[in-house]
């Protein structure tokens, strides 16, 4: 039974928050860890539902993973060791597994077959068969491009590839494949995308070179196992920075969080439109950028999203959304029909939950216009079973006169397990 739970409005944020481990990073370095020659050492692992999925999924492929809290130890099986599952590969609710796991599989001696829960299997899949079939691969899908998918590994061959959408998991299902491949496969990207999985691959001695937006890895060449620290994910940091500049008086630190370029566009987007970010003790952790971050509240003044920025803040736009109606001039944004085939469809999902807060809010094709300084009001919200929903709008509950009651609240065990308890930690209510 999906759980419903009442967010009370609060004053301000207050304090250090504690962050769960970046779950894209979590994803790649287990996956690469479990075809890489040795032993690897992951701490700061992602608490998420979605990270187990793909620990899951390894195990099923006859990997030794040992988790201890947030320690991950993994034994390689380099990188054709991978052994055929007994069952169907279960992906759960995540769509990193499934597109990037494929990228593997692709080139392993056996067949398996991909599935996930019933938001997954509407997710679109045609976007990682296609270059993994020009490479070699036999990949069928049980309807339409979507999954359940059947991988029969092949020889694959090295292909040059330019994905018509941008999109990190697709570059990194090329790149994957590419590991196993003859010869030297190519992704040129339309727009730069998160590059964690360039940076994990350079840590682990692949045979990789990047220019601009050109990445290419040769196949053949075998990993070295990665022992690093996993930064705190700056996507489930959105929520808290949100939420500290919705509540006058505000004052947040995050600490050792990632701060890969790729990945700060909501932070970049903020300073933009006024707000002060304190970046403190910047380090690289296995090539990774990280550090602490300070926010206090200021009123932000909005505007207009560029379109060149989407693909970078594609999963802080519905807490944005919600941030912008206490923006001075709201906010706007256009190019993002990606996120209609996210967890959720989730411009309906934002702008359903707007209006049954009383906020005004006009729905685009591809994008929202949300007008500034609205006052909310309390609202029974549904999750539609997406956790950037669901704390998107706990958010907005913080800040709605009466609060808001998220319907399905525990489907933020996806991303961020402690969630609730970590915003309630960090309201004040005087
Ligand atoms: C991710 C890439 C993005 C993002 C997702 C995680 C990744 O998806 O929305 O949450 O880890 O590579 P797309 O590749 O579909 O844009």
């Amino acid at each position: 039974m999906p759980e419903s739970l009442n967010i009370r409005p609060a004053n301000r944020l207050h304090g250090t928050l504690l962050l769960p481990g970046d779950k894209s990073i979590s994803h790649r370095y287990a996956m690469l860890g479990a075809v890489a020659e040795g032993t690897s050492v992951i701490d700061g692992f992602a608490a998420s539902a979605d990270c187990q999925s793909t620990l899951d999924c390894l195990r099923a492929l006859g990997v030794d993973i040992k988790r201890k809290g947030n320690q991950v130890t993994i034994a390689g099986h380099g990188l054709k060791g991978l052994a055929a599952p007994h069952d169907s590969l279960d992906a759960g609710n995540s769509g990193s597994t499934m597109r990037m796991l494929a990228g593997l599989l692709a080139g392993q001696a056996f067949t398996s077959r991909l599935a996930g829960d019933a938001s997954l299997s509407r997710r679109p899949m045609k976007r990682i068969i296609d270059p993994l079939t020009a490479m070699g691969a036999r990949i069928s899908s049980e309807s339409g491009g979507l999954p359940p998918l059947t991988i029969e590994g092949q020889a694959l061959t090295a292909i040059q590839y330019v994905p018509p959408v941008a999109s990190a998991q697709v570059k990194t299902a090329v790149l994957f494949a590419g590991l196993l491949a003859a010869g030297e496969t190519t992704v040129i990207e339309p727009v730069e995308t998160r590059n964690h999985t360039e940076i994990a691959l350079e840590q682990m001695g692949a045979n990789i070179r990047r220019k601009g937006k050109t990445i290419s890895v040769r196949g053949g060449v075998p990993l070295e196992p990665i022992s690093a620290r996993v930064p705190a994910d700056i996507s489930s940091a959105a929520f808290f920075l949100a939420a500290a500049f919705m509540l006058p008086g505000s004052e947040i630190s995050l600490n050792g969080l990632g701060l890969n370029p790729t990945r700060t566009a909501m932070l970049d987007l903020l300073e933009g439109m006024g707000a002060r970010l304190e970046r403190v003790n910047q380090r690289l952790d296995h090539g990774e950028p990280a550090g602490d971050l300070r926010a206090s509240y200021r009123l932000l003044e909005g505007g207009e999203i560029p379109e060149e920025a989407i693909p970078n803040l594609i999963d802080e736009l519905p807490v944005l959304s919600v941030l912008g109606t206490q923006m001075k001039r709201g906010l706007r944004f256009h190019g993002a029909q990606e996120l209609r085939v996210k967890e959720s469809d989730r411009l309906r999902a934002v702008a359903e939950n707007l209006k049954r807060l009383g906020a005004e809010v006009e729905e685009f094709p591809d994008g929202l216009s949300v007008p500034g300084r609205q006052r909310l009001h309390h609202a029974e919200i549904e999750s539609y079973g997406d956790h950037r929903i669901a704390m998107a709008f706990a958010v907005a509950g913080l800040a709605a006169e009466g609060g808001a009651t998220i319907h399905g609240s525990d489907c933020v065990a996806i991303s961020f397990p402690g969630f609730f308890e970590e915003l309630e930690s960090a309201a004040v209510r005087e």
